[in-house]
């Protein structure tokens, strides 16, 4: 009995990195999650500065488990859109969403294709190629002084607005980046 538990449990470790290693082929991003400690910080941040009111509309791209999209609900912006690809990740989302009650609107789908024209706030976790290529689209899409928030890089071609610690008790902290554009 225990061997087949064990094998079970092995088969599903497997079928879940599987899972992964195909995404990563298709979107060319690793499914890696935003610590929990990071998200706090940042929402802090953005609660502390008023980046945020009740007008605001919110984007997470590439929104994983949706931790970033339902910490920054508690500050109740107009409306936060998130995007993903994974279907696992979009389904456990919507269900987190439909438990607590949550406007956020969780969608399937390649945020390239998503129209991002009423965005005020962008989070992103991406990699660097793929956010360049976003900054771009946002350049050609966003109204003047949407805001983008970049964990972890900056970006290659355009300076930072400022940046602040992810983890501030941490000496060797990695950073959060802000952009915002500027027509
Ligand atoms: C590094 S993870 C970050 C997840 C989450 N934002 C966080 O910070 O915890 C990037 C996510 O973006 C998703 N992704 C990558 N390219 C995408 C695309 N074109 N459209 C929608 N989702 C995408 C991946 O499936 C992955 O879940």
């Amino acid at each position: 009995m225990d061997f087949y538990i064990i094998l079970l449990a092995i088969i599903l470790v497997l079928i879940f990195l599987s899972y992964h290693v195909v995404f990563y082929f298709r979107t060319k991003v690793p499914i890696i999650i935003t610590p929990k400690k990071f998200i706090i910080n940042l929402v802090d941040h953005i609660k502390q500065n008023n980046l945020l009111d009740s007008n605001s509309v919110v984007y997470e791209l590439g929104s994983g488990w949706g931790d970033f999209s339902f910490a920054i609900e508690n500050l109740n912006p107009q409306k936060i859109i998130a995007y993903e690809l994974s279907f696992i990740h979009i389904f456990w989302s919507k269900i987190k969403a439909k438990i607590r009650k949550s406007k956020i609107s969780f969608e399937m789908k390649d945020f390239f294709q998503a129209d991002l024209s009423d965005a005020d706030f962008i989070y992103i976790f991406l990699v660097p190629k793929i956010v360049d290529k976003v900054w771009k689209k946002m350049k050609q899409e966003c109204k003047t002084d949407t805001m983008m928030v970049l964990l972890g890089h900056e970006l290659s071609n355009e300076k930072y607005l400022y940046k602040i610690k992810t983890n501030p008790d941490k000496k060797d902290s990695t950073y959060y980046y802000f952009y915002r554009i500027d027509k």
